[in-house]
């Protein structure tokens, strides 16, 4: 039997200079007893057995992801994390894509090692409860007690540095304990919970706070118990409200309903008195797209016409057999009244050309009809619309597509995407699938030419706007109609 010295239980730097050291050597993993500082070597006096060599790789590879993996599944409780680890450590250099294959036997003890751990770190950022010490004339310093399952201790400590850097603080643990001065961290000796304080003078506060922020009506006893589970009842100083809370719950929600209604603050009904009544939502309300168009120019359905210039409503042939949808227009759009005429325009008009598409045949709007921004000196940055801005303009746009009934709608990135889908949905969920929307039409969905503005790596610039223009000529082939006529 060969042995592997570990100096504690979650060593990372110390199982990796020994499985180095044993992949040199040839040693297979059957043949290796992990050996932690401190813990009992059962196979001490052992006569060890026999082990054929292996041959020892020339030098060791292993994929980016292994390392964090390593890392994690070394803070397992499991004794055989050692082991697992030096075989998959082997098994990667014949088989360099081994962590990709989930159904293997390894690789999925592994992650699952992984996860409990990952998940045990965050239930310790989550319920550590800090009670603050005094002693007489020094700064205070804030104890908690936890009791971890796994061996977290070492790698969850930069969490607490970086949230709680300017307290002096301690966390005991019976592994271990971390503690921390301003400035530095020392590890030290495992505690026991009576070590730690159970009680200061800012608990009575913290329970009325979480009293307070209880609520009722959205009481969930499954799902606080699978968040919290009962094992870490015992430090939180909020777990003696729970019960009580759980239990008046139905009859506080029913107060709740039965009260009057609160009121909306003042300044939102001045809000709502400054905005003209939203126009009835459906078609018949305009005879033609002209119309509509003139009534866009004075809505008010949001706020942003406050400060843009002007509406910025659709262009474009009105039997135009695709409609392009991007997010809102630009500084340069806002002033000039048109869509994608500013930087982003001049990009989505070179891409069009290079798929092989005409601009002039499609009509081209945007989810928002005004330009929102911030002022930054006198700069205009734009802002992106929130969920009720785009909410509000989905009126414009569905009057759009009604008047024209394109064959295809096109969504320029995330914005265009969930106006038309009518629900917040990023674009990654729907780039590439055929989406046929409420009304039938079908939608297809790719980038907004701004998002390949913004990339400030060139090969990446590159590879984006060729999977852009791949798009475009896609809906080249979808509706042929679109395509530019080359000149006989
Ligand atoms: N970005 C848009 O989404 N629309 C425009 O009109 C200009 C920039």
């Amino acid at each position: 039997m060969i042995l592997a010295r570990l100096s504690q239980p979650a060593d990372f730097e110390g199982w990796r200079d020994e499985a180095r050291r044993l992949v040199g050597q040839g040693a297979p993993p059957e043949a290796i007893s992990w050996l932690v500082a401190g813990e009992e070597d059962l196979f001490s006096g052992d006569a060890g057995v026999e082990v054929a060599e292996m041959e020892a790789p020339a030098a060791l590879r292993v994929p980016r992801a292994f390392p964090e993996l390593a890392e994690t599944v070394i803070c397992h409780r499991d004794p055989e994390r050692f082991g697992l680890l030096y075989r998959l450590l082997l098994r990667l250099q014949a088989e360099p894509s081994l962590l990709t294959v989930a159904t293997d036997d390894d690789v999925h003890r592994a992650e699952a090692m992984a996860r409990t751990v990952r998940r045990d770190m965050h239930k310790m950022t989550a319920f550590v409860r800090f009670r603050e010490v005094r002693e007489e004339g020094e700064e205070p310093v804030f104890v908690a007690w936890f009791e971890p399952e796994h061996f977290i201790l070492k790698r969850v400590s930069s969490f607490f540095t970086g949230r709680f850097a300017t307290m002096r603080w301690s966390i005991l643990t019976p592994q271990g304990s971390l503690h921390w001065d301003g400035t530095s961290l020392r590890m030290g000796e495992g505690a026991t919970r009576a070590q730690a304080p159970d009680d200061d003078a800012m608990e009575a506060y913290w329970r009325c706070y979480y009293a307070n922020i209880f609520n009722p009506a959205r009481l969930k006893t499954d799902a606080m118990r699978k968040e919290m589970p009962v094992r870490y009842w015992r430090n939180l100083p909020e777990a003696e409200l729970i019960a009580p809370l759980i239990a008046g719950a139905a009859r506080q929600a029913e107060e709740m309903v039965m009260r009057a209604p609160t009121l909306p603050p003042e300044r939102h009904l001045r809000q709502q008195a400054r905005m003209v009544p939203a126009p009835s939502t459906d078609l018949e309300s305009f005879e033609n797209w002209e119309q509509a168009a003139a009534a866009a120019r004075d809505c008010k359905r949001c706020d942003l016409c406050r400060d843009a210039t002007q509406t910025v409503f659709g262009e474009g042939p009105l039997d135009a057999p695709v409609i392009f949808v991007g997010e809102q227009p630009g500084d340069q759009e806002d002033l000039a009244g048109r869509p994608f005429v500013g930087p982003a325009g001049r990009l989505f008009d070179a891409a069009l050309e290079e798929a092989g598409l005409a601009r002039e045949r499609a009509y081209v709007t945007n989810a928002v009809k005004h330009f929102k921004f911030s002022l930054r000196g006198k700069r205009r940055i734009h802002e992106r619309p929130n969920a009720g801005e785009v909410q509000a303009c989905r009126f414009w746009l569905g009057i759009e597509r009604q008047f024209l009934k394109p064959q295809l709608v096109v969504a320029l990135g995330a914005t265009a995407v969930s106006s038309l889908m009518g629900r917040t949905m990023s674009l990654s969920s729907v780039r590439g699938r055929d989406v046929t929307l409420e009304d039938g039409a079908p939608m297809l969905a790719t980038v907004h030419p701004s998002y390949l503005l913004r990339l400030p790596d060139e090969a990446r610039r590159g590879e984006e706007r060729e999977r852009f223009v791949a798009d475009l000529r896609r809906i080249g082939e979808l509706v042929p109609e679109l395509k530019r006529r080359r000149a006989a």
